[in-house]
């Protein structure tokens, strides 16, 4: 949560005397005296103090293992949406998701309420890596490895960034892992069409520090541990 937000939700105060309390440096972060008032913050991450007094946020992370045949949307006509996977309880109209997976891909997706470390996450400077597994109808070959290095050309010309491609078990590579930065429209099916292979299935695994493990069954959810929290504490800004 920005501090200009924490501030005045819990002072109720002018935008006037909102400036005039980080002019006075009565806030401080980790004992230093902070006077960017967008500056993104968590009480489970950083001591938040007005005026000595400390200041705490109620901010949700969750991890979601997105299940296939969910669509990553507010609301949808047709098909159920990542909000639909949790408990009435644990939506909120703050409740964001963190960039979009098809209707078809399956795994991890982080929804938060921290709007602008949701923001921040997507930025393309932050080259946030994520790792997908991808089962192919076509095998890939050793020589994609060089040509998602050298990044891949979209059939319409778009230029993809340099990509990591781990061909998994023995020929043929049907099943592979690749690492993208960016989070351009089909990204990965479009990458592997541009090299002649069509994308059967797609699971998302890693998301910059979070990583989907075996306990999270497909459908399933739960917040963030404090460990993981703290993995994200360099997008906090
Ligand atoms: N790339 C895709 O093609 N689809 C996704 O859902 C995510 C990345």
């Amino acid at each position: 949560m920005r501090l200009e937000e924490l501030i005045q939700s819990t002072q109720k105060v002018s935008r006037k005397e909102l400036k005039r309390i980080f002019a006075k440096g009565l806030v401080r972060v980790d004992g230093q005296i902070e006077r960017n008032i967008s500056r993104n913050v968590d009480s489970n991450l950083h001591q938040i103090s007005l005026n000595q007094r400390l200041l705490t946020t109620k901010e949700r992370y969750y991890i979601l293992n997105k299940p296939k045949g969910v669509v990553t949307a507010n609301k949808d006509a047709q098909y159920p949406t990542v909000f639909d996977c949790l408990h009435a309880n644990d939506r909120c109209n703050q409740l964001k998701f963190v960039g979009r997976l098809d209707r078809q891909t399956e795994g991890l997706l982080l929804l938060t309420t921290n709007g602008q470390l949701a923001y921040d996450l997507l930025q393309p400077n932050q080259k946030v890596s994520k790792t997908y597994e991808v089962w192919l109808k076509e095998a890939a070959e050793y020589a994609d490895i060089d040509r998602f290095k050298a990044g891949i050309t979209f059939l319409d010309g778009t230029k993809c960034q340099s990509a990591q491609l781990t061909l998994l078990g023995t020929a043929p590579f049907h099943h592979v892992q690749v690492t993208i930065q960016e989070g351009k429209f089909h990204q990965v099916k479009k990458m592997f069409l541009s090299v002649g292979k069509k994308v059967e299935e797609l699971k998302r695994i890693t998301f910059g520090p979070l990583v989907l493990d075996d306990t999270l069954a497909v459908g399933q959810y739960r917040r963030l541990t404090i460990e993981e929290l703290q993995r994200l504490k360099p997008y906090f800004r």
